[in-house]
């Protein structure tokens, strides 16, 4: 897709961070807007933000929709509020995604469940419910944010990694199928950031726990410590702004991995794809080594 005047974007996770810097660049290009999030306050305040920046883009509308991503009824009713109010979708960014690590056989299930039911889940119900209509409408495209974390394999981090590498692998498969179906006018992007200045970090405080586990102190202060030590990380990582560019670049030229530190990425990517025509044992880099340029 080249051009975004005039079209609708439909932008999962789009309260914060990635999907909220989608939105304000959507909305500067002049696209209509529906925002979707599980957060309800924080979906109200994007909005209105992005609302009140309107000046440069006359024509721009922004609605929201309070959308589980991994609820594939909610997804369902966000397909259906959007083509009911601007007749049509041209753009999908499913975006919407936690934060997830620990050793693999540590993590209850119950957190897996958490991470995958957001993180692939949220896209294949996204994906089902918007590309029959871009195919019927002849044009779209589909942004799906996996993650450096979908090109490695970082210990400790189980969940978030098998989930993005799912969501990398999909997209590849749906521009597939999008081919042999003749669907030539639906692009597809999977945008795999490394670290970027958002509120990922704080994803555990969204997730749904027994009471008892929510006013655990010992729960508490481990996700203070994390949260502080990550906090100073990420305020040095790249701005979602920027991310956001990089998608609307990419769209416009046609590319289909949108790398935001493409040079550590490649290097990441070479040394992966070596081990295994090695026939060697998977590196042990960890998050720590997640590319800085
Ligand atoms: N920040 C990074 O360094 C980084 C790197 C690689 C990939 N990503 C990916 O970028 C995407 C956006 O994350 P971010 O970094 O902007 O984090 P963020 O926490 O700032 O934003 C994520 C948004 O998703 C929403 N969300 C969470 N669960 C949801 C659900 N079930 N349904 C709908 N919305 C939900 C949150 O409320 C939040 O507004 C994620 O898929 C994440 O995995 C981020």
């Amino acid at each position: 897709m080249k051009s975004f005047q005039g079209k609708v974007a439909v932008i999962t996770g789009g309260a914060s961070g990635i999907g909220l810097a989608l939105a304000h660049k959507a909305a500067a290009e002049g696209m209509k807007v529906v925002l979707a999030d599980i957060n309800s306050e924080a979906l109200e305040a994007a909005a209105n933000a992005i609302r009140s920046s309107r000046v440069h883009t006359p024509g721009c509308e922004v609605i929201t929709s309070l959308t589980d991503v991994a609820n594939a009824d909610a997804v369902h009713n966000l397909a259906r509020l959007a083509t009911e109010s601007f007749g049509g979708v041209h753009l999908l960014c499913n975006n919407a995604g936690v934060g997830g690590g620990g050793k693999c056989w540590e993590l209850d299930l119950d957190y897996w469940d958490w991470v995958l039911n957001i993180n692939l889940r949220g896209v294949i119900n996204g994906i089902r419910e918007f590309t029959p209509h871009m195919i019927a409408q002849n044009e779209g495209h589909i942004v799906n944010t996996a993650s450096i974390a979908g090109l490695m394999s970082a210990p400790d981090t189980g969940p978030y990694t098998v989930s993005k590498h799912a969501v990398v692998a999909l997209s590849e498969i749906l521009a597939g199928d999008l081919r042999r179906a003749g669907a030539d006018n639906v692009g597809v992007s999977v945008l795999c950031p490394s670290f970027v200045n958002t509120n990922i970090y704080r994803s555990e405080r969204n997730r749904p726990v027994s009471e008892e586990l929510a006013n655990n102190p010992e729960r508490q202060a481990e996700l203070d410590v994390i949260e502080e030590m990550a906090g100073s990380l990420f305020s040095t990582a790249m701005p979602s702004e920027a991310v956001a560019d990089l998608v609307f670049e990419g769209m416009r030229s046609g590319r289909f991995y949108i790398l935001t530190h493409p040079e550590g990425s490649r290097e990441q990517v070479r040394k992966r794809m070596q081990t295994i025509l090695d026939d060697g044992y998977p590196d042990v880099a960890g998050p720590e080594d997640f590319p800085l340029t």
